[in-house]
């Protein structure tokens, strides 16, 4: 079995985060969620992996994927954005006569994708759904089934037929493709990849849906990568190799083998990226530090920092925050504050 990703859009709804670099590309708990999506797939056992590019992201997401072990990628040019029916359409000549797993690379599955692969190859059906249950069906396609059979499929329905999403990830025979080049435009002006199953069922195919275990995360705007990276650093195990200097470090830390850690406390999860500097500074749960970024007396928490970022002399702590590539992030120089104070034997100031 191949995959395609499709990575080509322009992640609007990621703005303003996306103005500069597409959604792929964009790190949570240390890695760009496209190699989060690689990592799953060869979990699963598929080593080819296509990913449909544009020329706007082909530059970054192939720098993001370059170095990566295992894997044979391979870009598919999408020169429209005519929706994710028409970016499948792209890997059909590559696919050929295999199977194809679509994982649209902005969704993580705490469990991954083995047991979609599994049931399809046990199943031999012509589409393995994966599902959801969600409070808010209209976002997504939805599917009415009837048993473990998928009987309709609906994109971002008005009236939603049930309140199964169709979550990221479909294991397809290659005679989708032949419902995909058939395929009109839908009122929204897009090939939709629901249509071409909604086709497969109407041809009396076997569409199988499955639900999800465990989390599933769609990250589709900015505040989604806060707690995907929260959801990812959940399984986090230390790994302290870097530098530690007169500081207190607990909970699972992931500390690169060049960063300085000084005069701080850390509190995992977190993950700490390959020069990060940590001066004077308080690191809390849930926080992602990129390469080469310096935190210096400042306090950050739940947030997701990129590379080569400056946070200095912030006297509020930074919570729930997102800071792309270089963001500097500077408050005024502390001055001293004075205590004057005339305590007793035994007795305990914890200014904190
Ligand atoms: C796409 C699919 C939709 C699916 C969703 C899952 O929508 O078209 O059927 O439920 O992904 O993330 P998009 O999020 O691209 O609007």
């Amino acid at each position: 079995m191949k995959a395609i990703i499709p990575a080509a859009g322009f992640g609007t709804r990621m703005r303003p985060l996306t103005f500069t670099r597409p959604k792929p590309v964009l790190n949570v708990a240390g890695k760009p969620i496209i190699v989060h999506a690689i990592e799953t797939l060869v979990a699963a056992g598929i080593l080819d992996i296509g990913i449909v590019v544009s020329e706007i992201t082909r530059p970054a997401v192939q720098q993001a994927v370059e170095e990566l072990p295992e894997v044979r990628i391979e870009f598919l040019d999408q020169p429209e954005m005519l929706g994710l029916g028409h970016a499948v359409l792209m890997g059909r000549e590559w696919v050929g006569q295999d199977d194809v797993c679509v994982y649209l690379g902005d969704n993580l599955f705490q469990k991954g994708v083995g047991s979609f692969v599994e049931t399809f190859q046990r199943e031999q059906p012509a589409a393995v759904i994966a599902l959801v249950e969600v409070e808010n069906p209209k976002a997504f396609g939805v599917a009415e089934l009837d048993g473990q059979r998928i009987v309709r499929l609906v994109e971002k329905p008005q009236v939603p037929p049930s309140h199964l999403a169709v979550a990221g990830v479909y294991c397809f025979s290659p005679a989708i493709f032949d419902e995909l080049v058939r395929l009109k435009p839908s009122a929204r002006g897009e090939y939709e990849i629901t249509d071409a199953i909604q086709a497969l069922i109407d041809g009396g195919r076997t569409v199988l849906g499955q639900t999800v275990e465990g989390w599933w995360k769609d990250t589709g705007q900015p505040r989604d990568l806060i707690e995907a990276n929260h959801l990812l650093l959940e399984k986090l195990e230390g790994n302290v190799q870097g530098q530690v200097i007169e500081s207190r470090l607990s909970g699972p830390v992931v500390l690169a083998r060049s960063a300085v850690v000084r005069n701080s406390k850390i509190v995992g999860p977190a993950m700490i990226g390959e020069g990060v500097v940590i001066e004077d500074a308080y690191i809390g749960p849930f926080t992602s530090i990129g390469a080469g970024t310096v935190i210096r007396h400042a306090e950050v928490e739940h947030s997701v920092i990129e590379r080569e970022c400056v946070v200095e002399n912030v006297e509020t702590r930074l919570q729930d925050c997102l800071l792309g590539l270089r963001a500097v992030v500077r408050g005024g120089r502390r001055i001293p504050k004075t205590l004057k104070l005339t305590l007793s034997d035994e007795s305990i100031v914890e200014l904190t």
